[in-house]
């Protein structure tokens, strides 16, 4: 039996690869997090009284921390297999460098709090960027509503013509969709920002650690309270998380499903650019709206990313189990694939072209049906009356015009009552709170890391 000696101990070598799986490759994106992660830790136990660090010994590990986490941008920080993780990789790093000050570092946590964390501090940019990505999504959407408001569109029920609607309403929808979202996001933002540091192995240690410092240190609003539930939470946060990414997924996924219906040559309302459909190898004439296709897909995909960290702890005992670990290739996946979706989609709208004259033939006389009978109600017909009466008479029902049937429609959130300001206020809302954020969150890293 092979065995292989790690950072801490030696064991079978395929139980080494098999426990660390593929936390070697998926932690190198959370090497940042873990440097900030333990300068908060090494900055609280030098406050310490007694202090377990001295404040020079401090800054002897923030500049390693700090050297680490330039290797880590040039992409030169290694994890090996042997480290099993990046804590243990930072560890050795350290411990390398400057000795017993290096083993020092881990008093007074887990690993457990330490990935807890790391993953909460992964989340919080994941999300901010997100919302970035979000906002620049309903910015096109809107602008494309705006410029369209008057353009009419069959609206429709049950996929039938239904009543006439317009372009702008069609894509305001879609972005209010969004907008709705982006408050999930926020929530899920705010649940994300507790600090579960200073948990350790979920029970706490007999020292008395400051996990507040800590918590502000690394500019979290609080610590979550409890440090078994800073343990368990885990794989619930990336749940939650996912969630919303998993709604954002939602809301492209049906504005990708319109898109495609709607550049169906059969319908020809909209039409895409050359350059963002793909061909086929055998019909040449093809036009391939892919992108959206795949945007639908991954819809999918993410959810079963989220259903797949929900699954891992929905039956787990409370305290930290190994199959945690599993929640992290989901987590990381689900809201890059959110992420890419949201940032193709951006362009392909602004690219969107209109065939008004295809959307003005879709008008067949039955989609005025509804007006004519409000037209005989504002004659003093009762409703019933003149639905009656146009139901029976459909074949005398005239073609109106579109634009002037649109025109009419001016109340709150119709074609021509679309409070613009509203829902670009919404945005802009949600764009101050990731500024105000970021810059909360670089303050924080900055004094952090002085030395
Ligand atoms: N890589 C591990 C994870 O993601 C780190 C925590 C290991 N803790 C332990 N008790 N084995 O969960």
């Amino acid at each position: 039996m092979k065995t292989q000696k790690t950072t801490v101990g030696s064991i079978n070598s395929d139980v080494l690869s098999f426990t660390a799986g593929r936390d070697v490759e998926l932690d190198k994106s959370l090497i940042t997090a873990d440097c900030l992660g333990t300068a908060a830790h090494v900055t609280m136990l030098s406050k310490m009284k007694p202090a377990v660090l001295s404040e020079t010994a401090r800054k002897k590990v923030i500049r390693e921390l700090k050297a680490i986490i330039k290797q880590a941008e040039e992409g030169k920080f290694k994890i090996r297999l042997s480290d099993q993780d990046v804590h243990l990789a930072v560890e050795r790093t350290l411990t390398e460098k400057l000795g017993d000050l290096g083993k020092k570092i881990h008093t007074g946590r887990s690993r457990n709090d330490q990935v807890a964390v790391d993953m909460r501090l992964y989340g919080r940019e994941e999300i901010l960027g997100t919302l970035d990505e979000a906002v620049a999504l309903i910015s096109a959407l809107l602008a494309f509503a705006k410029r369209n408001e008057k353009v009419p569109m069959v609206g429709r029920t049950h996929m039938q013509p239904g009543m006439p609607s317009s372009v702008g309403l069609w894509a305001a929808a879609h972005a209010e969709s969004l907008l709705d979202d982006c408050v999930l996001l926020v929530n899920a933002y705010e649940l994300n920002d507790q600090c579960p540091l200073g948990s350790a192995a979920s029970y706490g240690v007999p020292l008395p650690i400051d996990r507040e410092l800590v918590s502000d240190l690394l500019g979290f609003r609080c610590p979550v309270h409890t440090v078994l539930y800073a343990g368990n939470s885990r794989g619930k946060v990336e749940s939650i998380v996912l969630c919303a990414m998993s709604q954002v997924m939602l809301s492209l996924s049906r504005f990708a499903q319109d898109l495609m219906l709607f550049t169906m040559p059969e319908f020809g309302y909209f039409t895409l650019p050359d350059e963002l459909c793909t061909g086929s190898s055998i019909m040449p004439q093809k036009k391939n709206p892919d992108v959206i296709e795949l945007v639908r897909a991954r819809a999918s995909r993410v959810k079963a990313c989220e259903l797949a960290v929900y699954d891992l702890i929905k039956g787990s005992p409370g305290g930290y189990n190994r199959d945690l670990q599993d929640a992290k290739e989901p987590f990381m996946e689900g809201v890059a694939m959110t992420r890419d979706c949201l940032r193709v989609l951006a362009p392909f709208v602004q690219a969107i072209q209109v065939d008004k004259k295809a959307l003005k033939a879709g008008f067949t006389p039955d989609v005025f049906a509804t007006d004519r009978a409000l037209e005989l109600v504002g004659q003093g017909m009762p409703f019933r009356d003149a639905y009656r009466h146009v139901k029976e008479n459909l074949g005398e029902l005239e073609k109106m015009n579109p634009a002037k049937a649109i025109a009419q429609k001016t109340h709150l959130g119709a074609p021509l009552g679309i409070d613009w300001n509203l829902l670009k206020e919404r945005g802009r809302a949600v764009t101050g709170i990731v500024r105000d954020e970021r810059r909360a969150l670089n303050r924080a890293v900055e004094r952090l890391l002085k030395v």
